[in-house]
């Protein structure tokens, strides 16, 4: 049972709210899995009646849902509890207009007071909507208040101290729910399960028989039309500070079984205080800075990253980042974790190899031509699978060793999204998948020298042509420890 909600959305109309909110909440509706007692105010800078914006949001369903509006009656349900108001961010009278007008919806509804402020605008906006928030009472109702935001907190390690420390004068840390989306994924939420209730995992997972770990999130969309935004962040910012480091987290925080939220997020906090620090000279050995040129992807050319619009002759802005890392702790000691995300790569995938050593290889009597290590994979996106990759004989040829694979594909084409389950979370007050200050914090702090190396020009940026697994560095990287990056072929 959700108790009844106040969804109060700032950047109605904006993009993230149309494509992943408005559908995440249809298809919750359709589940029931809505607070029975539901109501939404939408706010934006546009003047709009409540009529034009629940036509908005019933074509957005049309445009991005995963499923279609078809019965009308559910659908006039659902919109039902969709109000706007205009709201100029910096104006306080707004925020006391808001005020009165969620009073007296929670009146006539007879809703209990919870409060949910989802702020899908950019980051440069959160200090004030949470300060007219508190100011405005509109936080100091008789019931629970949460905000929700969205990454990036911060640019680098102070900024996000500075965000947060302002964040937590309205809002305490149980209140704030930070979205990364990769926590979301349903393969992502599955690694905690599949380690605590498979004894087989359990008696694996450590640097006993992990030989490497590595994770791999690449893109084959460019810079798209954010140039604006990304030519600022680069890959480091964008995907590895928050994303790519959660996926490291969830892997190795060896949970014990029936980990409640608090375990979660205490073990992940443990995974990033047992991270080898890197200082900014070293940055160079265990990090490639890459940069898109001009390539051939699925058939058609590409431009090269400096060539697209917005983006500089000279940028020398990261658009793929590969970095080795340590985790100094008693599972995973000596274990390397290769973690590399890029734009323009061969295939979009987001997967997990695990690479298991092989203590019969030196000793076999037996020739092992042909022998590959056992590797288990995860598959996140686009497709979710897992498969364990075994040595067996080629009948065929004797004495020679045959890889097989034994997989498991979800076929589930119609799969939730990760903006269902987690809008589902908050609402339930259940902050296991939502990204904690502390692992924020740390991820920061590891990545702060990155940051710095990169500024002051102190890595080289390789260039790799659009279409390709990235530069000649990252194989390099893999190779100098005897190992290779898993399914570039
Ligand atoms: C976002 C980044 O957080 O994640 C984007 O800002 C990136 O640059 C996206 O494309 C990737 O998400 P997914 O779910 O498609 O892997």
């Amino acid at each position: 049972m959700v108790e009844p909600t106040t969804f109060v959305l700032f950047g109605a109309t904006g993009d993230l709210a149309k494509r992943k909110i408005y559908p995440a909440l249809y298809n919750l509706f359709l589940e029931e899995k809505l607070p029975a007692a539901f109501s939404l105010v939408g706010l934006g800078r546009r003047e709009l009646s409540d009529e034009v914006f629940r036509a908005n949001v019933e074509a957005s369903l049309r445009q991005f849902s995963r499923r279609q509006p078809a019965d009308a009656a559910k659908l006039n349900e659902f919109l039902r509890a969709f109000r706007y108001s205009v709201l100029d961010i910096g104006c306080k009278e707004d925020y006391e207009k808001l005020l009165r007008m969620i009073e007296q919806r929670e009146q006539a509804l007879d809703l209990t007071p919870n409060r949910m402020f989802y702020l899908s605008v950019g980051p440069e906006y959160f200090e004030t909507i949470a300060d007219n928030i508190q100011a405005s009472g509109l936080g100091s109702a008789n019931g629970w208040k949460r905000l929700v935001i969205e990454k990036p907190f911060g640019h680098d390690l102070q900024s996000a101290r500075e965000l947060n420390e302002k964040l937590s004068r309205a809002f305490e840390e149980h209140e704030i729910y930070r979205i990364d989306h990769y926590l979301g994924k349903p393969m992502v939420q599955k690694l905690e399960v599949l380690y605590q209730s498979n004894p087989v995992l359990q008696a694996l997972w450590s640097n006993r028989h992990i030989a490497n770990v590595q994770i791999t999130a690449s893109e084959t969309v460019g810079v798209e039309a954010r140039a604006g935004y990304y030519d600022h962040v680069g890959a480091v910012r964008d995907m590895f500070q928050n994303h790519m480091l959660q996926l490291l987290m969830m892997l190795a925080s060896n949970l014990p079984y029936g980990s409640n939220s608090d375990t979660v997020r205490y073990k992940k906090k443990k995974v990033m205080e047992a991270l080898e620090p890197l200082s900014k000279q070293d940055v160079h050995a265990h990090v490639v800075r890459g940069q898109y040129t001009a390539g051939t992807l699925q058939g058609k050319p590409v431009a090269g990253y400096t060539s697209e619009p917005g983006i500089g002759p000279d940028s020398m802005n990261d658009t793929f980042i590969a970095a080795r890392l340590k985790i100094d702790d008693f599972f995973w000691r000596g274990v390397p974790f290769y973690i590399r995300t890029g734009k323009r790569m061969s295939e979009k995938a987001t997967r997990i190899v695990i690479e298991f050593k092989e203590p019969a290889m030196q000793s076999s009597a037996v020739s092992h031509t042909g022998k590959t290590p056992n590797l288990l994979i995860f598959e996140i996106n686009p497709v979710e699978g897992i498969i364990l990759q075994l040595n067996t004989r080629d009948p065929q040829q004797q004495g020679e060793f045959k890889p097989i694979r034994v997989d498991f594909y979800e076929g589930n084409d119609n799969a939730p999204e990760a903006y269902e389950s987690l809008i589902r979370d908050a609402m339930h007050g259940d902050p296991t998948f939502f990204a904690h200050w502390d692992e924020v914090e740390l991820a920061w702090q590891w990545v702060q020298p990155i940051l710095e190396a990169f500024q002051e020009n102190l890595v080289p940026l390789h260039r790799y042509e659009a279409g390709t697994q990235g530069p000649a560095a990252a194989h390099a990287m893999l190779a100098e420890d005897g190992f290779r990056w898993w399914f570039d072929e």
